[in-house]
């Protein structure tokens, strides 16, 4: 085949998809990616800085000049780690939901440090609209958890917007309002996956493989590259069975025989942990958390770490 064959069949991926771009601008940020940050002066610029070079971290973390969003966290894992933000007295714990009747319960339960503005995840606007909402009522974020998800085997866009795309999204959104290189402090994002992203069950491959995509997008946000950069640290939390509103519902992939029998009672014969160990085993995170680590909360105990047996940080 001649050079120039080749060269036109390259040019076939030129240019390459819009989507490309438009990744990168949401992460990097453009006139459309919000507002622009505002200058720090200089007392707020040093205590950012100190925070930076670690006296706010590990058990130093000082929870109560801290801002988060939680999306999901009306109901379940995610009201658990409201609460637990409430209870350290941070500045303001917003809880980012589409159920409104549980997001203002939620408010009127766990205090005025707690502010409710509903979302759905799903929609990317909604989502943008909810930190723009934070930034001018706060001025700043600090923690973001990353919690909304669903399972629903049959509902294959559903589960996708809402366990990844809107998870990613969230994340990158998490990096430009908290993001040295957009002349903020850092901090700290938190993405919720499952122990299905580190195993396998026949009962839930769209969900297995849709939490796999969160522990591997979040190992590599949570590389050296973008903390330097940014300031901003990337932990994955893999919740175990769960006694939450998550699996009343059991919808199965369409023609496998036995298929829904075979997931229910391997569902019920796993212990089903209350949601209630989310609380401390947040706080352990937080305060022992390294950029890009894994944490397993399962069977009622607390929260260890998990490595991946081929771990290589480029
Ligand atoms: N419960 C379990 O057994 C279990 C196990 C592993 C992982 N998880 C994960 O933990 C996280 C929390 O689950 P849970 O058990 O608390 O479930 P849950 O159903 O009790 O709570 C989920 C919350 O997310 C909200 N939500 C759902 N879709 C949303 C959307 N599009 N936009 C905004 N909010 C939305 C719901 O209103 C609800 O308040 C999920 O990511 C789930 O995948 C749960």
């Amino acid at each position: 085949m001649s050079s120039g064959m080749k060269f036109n069949g390259l040019l076939r991926f030129w240019p390459p998809p819009v989507q490309i771009f438009q990744i990168r601008n949401i992460y990097i940020g453009n006139s459309e990616g919000g507002p622009k940050p505002k200058v720090f002066d200089k007392e707020k610029l040093k205590k950012y800085k100190d925070e930076l070079i670690g006296k706010d971290t590990g058990k130093n973390y000082n929870y109560v000049d801290k801002v988060a969003i939680i999306t999901g966290g009306a109901s379940g894992i995610g009201y658990e780690f409201a609460k637990t933000l409430a209870d350290k007295k941070l500045l303001g714990v917003v809880i980012a939901d589409i159920n409104v009747e549980a997001g203002e319960t939620a408010v009127r339960t766990l205090g005025n440090n707690v502010m409710f503005v509903k979302t759905n995840v799903q929609n990317n606007s909604e989502l943008k609209s909810c930190f723009r909402r934070v930034m001018k009522k706060y001025h700043k974020l600090d923690l973001l958890i990353n919690n909304a998800g669903i399972y629903n085997e049959r509902s294959v866009d559903k589960v996708l917007n809402t366990n990844v795309r809107a998870l990613m999204y969230g994340t990158f959104y998490g990096f430009m309002y908290m993001g040295k290189h957009r002349r903020r402090h850092g901090g700290i994002i938190i993405n919720v996956s499952s122990v299905a992203g580190i195993r396998q069950y026949a009962g839930f491959p769209l969900y297995t493989g849709a939490s796999h995509f969160v522990v591997g997008f979040s190992r590599s946000m949570g590389t050296p590259f973008f903390y330097d950069l940014t300031g901003v640290k990337v932990f994955t939390i893999c919740p175990g069975f769960t006694d939450t509103h998550h699996l009343k519902d059991i919808n199965v992939l369409r023609g496998f025989d036995d298929l829904k029998s075979y997931t229910i009672s391997t569902i019920s014969s796993k212990m089903h942990q209350s949601p209630s160990v989310f609380g401390p085993a947040l706080i352990t995170v937080i305060e022992n958390g390294r950029n890009g680590c894994t944490w397993v909360v399962e069977n009622g105990k607390p929260a260890y770490e998990v490595s991946p047996k081929e771990s290589t940080v480029i």
